[in-house]
């Protein structure tokens, strides 16, 4: 499912912007699951747990204290490009039962898309270069950043970052909301674009945020960069497949308490193992993987494409929790409570007014 051209196109059409690229200015990381449970090592780096269960692809040396270093060290990688062994996370979903009770939304893996979409900043510069012409930076050794706010349970059209949480859904309907979606879906893609243009100095911040941000001309998926953050770094966009066809309500919730989707995130740690064959790939590589022109820089010995590696575990166990791998639980994990209203509660109390 993550591999079809149609599908890879699809994404691009969808994407609102102007700056939207033709094929050539994105390749995808296709990655399978690799854990679900409540650790963080951006957010909760050094503790044995935080504060909500996330779903994971990537690098399988994933644990509390996940440093880049040991991520470019894992063993292996549930996703396809070899040389990519960074650890890509999310919160993951659950459906609220007719008995109050959790169940885990089956996590399906995901994909990320690195993507030639914004450019330097230069005084009076107003648009960007065609992907031609314009190279993203590659990502800096040791480079964590996070997109998106756990806390929020409603919306701003007005606010960039949050115009960079959606959710896709795929099935009889297709739409894309920035809410969880208001219809049955067979598959709910929850999808985070992270910010692309770097300050040029640090690899982390204190709210592992503020050494990055969203163009200031342009859009939250690509534009030309501020000049507070100057350098235009690969845009990350993650798209989290969770099996919602069985639902036929959308009594859903997200492992932090988040009933909206409007608290939706992504967590990243950079561990590609050859910097400069990534930094090569938007100006060598073309076609839907990414690896199939000759010329492609993750192209190692004969292909880069290493097949959906699904069958890779996590080199480090698990807090001893159940996180609903068994089965529906009383409470969410960390005794999480869902707050704010699932967007089918909304809509209903539109169009009914109170006292029908
Ligand atoms: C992470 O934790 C493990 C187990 O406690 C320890 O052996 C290792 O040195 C720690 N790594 C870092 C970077 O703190």
């Amino acid at each position: 499912m993550f591999f079809s051209k149609a599908h890879v196109v699809a994404v691009l059409l969808s994407a609102s912007s102007s700056y939207a690229q033709d094929i050539g200015g994105t390749f995808t990381v296709n990655c399978s699951p690799l854990t679900i449970q409540r650790r963080d090592p951006v957010i909760s780096f050094g503790k044995d747990t935080s504060d909500h269960v996330h779903a994971v692809i990537g690098g399988t040396a994933f644990r509390g204290n996940t440093t880049n270093e040991d991520a470019l060290n894992s063993k292996a990688t549930t996703c396809d490009k070899i040389l990519d062994h960074s650890i890509y996370w999310v919160p993951t979903l659950y459906h609220i039962n007719n008995d109050g009770r959790y169940e885990l939304v089956k996590h399906k893996g995901g994909a990320v898309y690195y993507q030639n979409r914004a450019c330097n900043y230069q005084a009076g510069r107003t648009r960007c270069p065609s992907i031609k012409e314009n190279f993203p930076t590659v990502f800096p050794a040791g480079l964590r950043m996070i997109s998106g706010d756990k806390d929020l349970r409603t919306f701003n059209k007005n606010d960039i970052a949050q115009r960079a949480i959606n959710h896709h859904c795929l099935g009889s309907i297709d739409q894309e909301t920035n809410s969880l979606p208001l219809v049955h879906c067979d598959t709910i893609r929850s999808q985070v674009t992270f910010p692309p243009c770097w300050d040029g100095v640090n690899v982390d911040s204190a709210d592992h945020k503020s050494h990055m941000a969203f163009p200031a001309i342009g859009d939250f998926n690509g534009g030309v960069c501020p000049e507070s953050h100057p350098v235009a770094l690969i845009q990350l966009f993650y798209e989290f497949h969770f099996d919602t066809k069985k639902y036929t309500d959308r009594n859903f919730v997200f492992a932090q308490g988040d009933k909206t989707g409007y608290g939706f995130h992504g967590d990243f740690i950079n561990g590609w193992t050859d910097l400069k064959r990534l930094g090569d790939a938007h100006r060598t590589c073309t076609g839907a993987k990414g690896v199939d022109a000759p010329t492609c820089s993750l192209n190692i010995g004969t292909d880069g494409y290493a097949g959906h590696a699904s069958n890779q575990t996590p080199e480090h166990a698990a807090p001893a929790e159940d996180v609903g791998l068994n089965g529906p639980l009383s409470a969410l994990p960390n005794n999480k409570v869902p707050t704010g209203e699932t967007p089918q509660a909304k809509l209903r109390s539109r169009v009914f007014p109170r006292g029908y």
